[in-house]
């Protein structure tokens, strides 16, 4: 069977705030999450078996994949037993804040819903998705959402445009979990998400993440990155989710920083039927 092509984009996050520490061990967050067109794609044909090719030859291609994740939990959902034949092509780099694994996975349970003619509605794929990861739901939204929770509850907000858009990936990555434990909640500045969220559909946005300290604290390099990009004119340079990448809005011309990889970018957004 042909496969079909699926776009699979990244996120940043404009702002984030952490809320407190839960039972289970996540953080409550409050963030405003935006897709952007650094995207890796897809292409994906139903199979009798589950088979990923990847053109990133770190990246696992068996059942720990993300993408094959994905799959498993469609198939528990809707007690299909198909497979599916998977080539990634990767560009989204990982350990970097942009949600790439999350985002194949979501772009695998839509392709699989749209391939198998399920039908199961995008608010049951958002469902589904958070048991995959707190990213996950976001990359079912249209392109634009203020996420709260552990990051898997979705309130849908208008396409926010920002240009001139850079997103600069250090060369050492950041884990997620290592940055959320040195979240400490006693340093947090008490900001109002929703004072937040309002300054982005005014003019003045509000940019910052609860994290960035925390990652600073595991890659102290980070913060020199950081004081490069803003000593070169960028006027916003906010790190992106967990790091270690930071989006940089501003008119600057990217400067050398050895290691450090900047690819420029617009925010994306798709329509209520149609994939990105
Ligand atoms: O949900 P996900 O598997 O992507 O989360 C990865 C890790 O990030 C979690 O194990 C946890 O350490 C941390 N995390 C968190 N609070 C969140 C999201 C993630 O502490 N809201």
């Amino acid at each position: 069977m042909d496969r079909l092509k699926f776009n699979s984009p990244a996120k940043i996050n404009l702002f984030l705030r952490i809320l407190g520490k839960r039972e289970d061990g996540y953080h409550e967050l409050a963030s405003l999450f935006q897709a952007v067109d650094l995207m890796d794609t897809l292409q994906i044909a139903l199979s009798t078996q589950d088979a990923l090719t990847c053109t990133d030859p770190t990246l696992p291609t068996d059942q720990s994949n993300l993408v094959l994740k994905a799959a498993d939990l469609f198939r528990r959902k809707t007690g299909l037993t198909c497979g599916i034949k998977v080539h990634l092509e990767k560009k989204i780099p990982h350990e970097a804040g942009l949600g790439g694994g999350s985002s194949n996975a979501a772009t695998t349970l839509w392709a699989m819903n749209q391939l198998t003619g399920v039908q199961a509605s995008t608010a049951q794929l958002v469902e589904w998705a958070a048991e995959i990861g707190s990213d996950v739901p976001f990359f079912l939204s249209q392109g634009t959402s203020y996420c709260t929770g552990r990051g898997e509850k979705l309130l849908a907000k208008p396409p926010i445009a920002l240009a001139p858009l850079w997103i600069v990936k250090p060369l050492f990555g950041t884990s997620t979990p290592a940055v959320y434990g040195k979240v400490s909640l006693a340093n947090l500045t008490p900001r109002d998400p929703l004072v937040a969220l309002e300054s982005f559909y005014s003019l003045k946005h509000h940019y910052f993440n609860d994290l960035e300290a925390p990652a600073f604290e595991v890659m102290p390099e980070l913060a020199e990155v950081k004081s490069l990009l803003l000593s070169a004119g960028f006027t916003t340079v906010l790190l992106s989710g967990s790091g270690s990448s930071f989006f940089c809005i501003g008119d600057a011309t990217p400067p050398t920083i050895p290691g450090c990889r900047f690819y420029p970018v617009k925010t994306v957004h798709r329509l209520l039927n149609d994939w990105y």
